[in-house]
């Protein structure tokens, strides 16, 4: 089995609260499945680029470069956690670069022959890891498209087993966050055993 674990934060992990959930999450997952290759992919530290217009005329014309190749190695994985924070109510746009790369006809995803999308990512979960200044609950949620977004791009794919995990009002009560954060791990923990 083999886990994708995609982290899309430049801040250092004690500074980050999305980034230590995510780090009690794969050590509780380690214990549980010491068999499973857990995979880091920081796409801070991978210097993950923006689509660019060869990459994408490549993955058009010829079915081949780097698009198709980031798409296919994304594809090989079992299961994915998703890592990041939310900014200006989304995630991190080096998060969005990475998913313009994956989300590839042919390999993640293609048309059916009435042009209907269809994911072909097939018997895949996924758990999105994140952590926010402020709450969302309905009916702000609709703005906060971090999460959203992530789940609807992945259910394009075809992975329809997502879950989420987010720690909120991180700024807006740092105080009460800090009390707050152990009782949010132990979430984590408890999450994790059943991924
Ligand atoms: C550039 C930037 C934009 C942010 N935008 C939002 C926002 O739209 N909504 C929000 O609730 N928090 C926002 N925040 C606060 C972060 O989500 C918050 O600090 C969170 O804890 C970051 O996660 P981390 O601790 O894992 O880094 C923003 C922070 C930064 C640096």
């Amino acid at each position: 089995m083999k886990i994708l674990c995609i982290l899309a934060n430049p801040k250092p992990v004690q500074e980050s609260y999305s980034k230590r959930a995510e780090m009690e999450f794969i050590k509780e997952y380690k214990i549980q499945n010491p068999t499973h290759e857990v995979e880091i992919m920081d796409l801070y530290e991978k210097g993950q680029e923006h689509l660019s217009y060869e990459t994408l005329s490549n993955a058009i014309n010829n079915r081949s470069g780097k698009m198709c190749e980031e798409a296919t190695y994304f594809s090989e994985f079992d299961k994915y956690i998703v890592c990041a924070p939310t900014w200006n109510l989304t995630t991190p746009s080096i998060l969005k670069s990475y998913i313009d790369h994956i989300v590839a006809k042919g390999v993640t995803f293609k048309y059916s022959s009435n042009g209907i999308p269809k994911g072909l990512l097939k018997d895949k979960k996924a758990i999105y890891i994140g952590s926010r200044g402020g709450a969302y609950p309905f009916p702000l949620s609709l703005i906060a498209w971090d999460e959203r977004y992530v789940r609807f791009i992945f259910r394009f794919m075809g992975i329809k087993n997502f879950k989420k995990i987010i720690f909120e009002n991180t700024d807006k009560d740092p105080v009460k966050a800090k009390e707050k954060f152990p009782e949010f791990l132990n979430k984590v923990k408890s999450m994790s055993k059943s991924f």
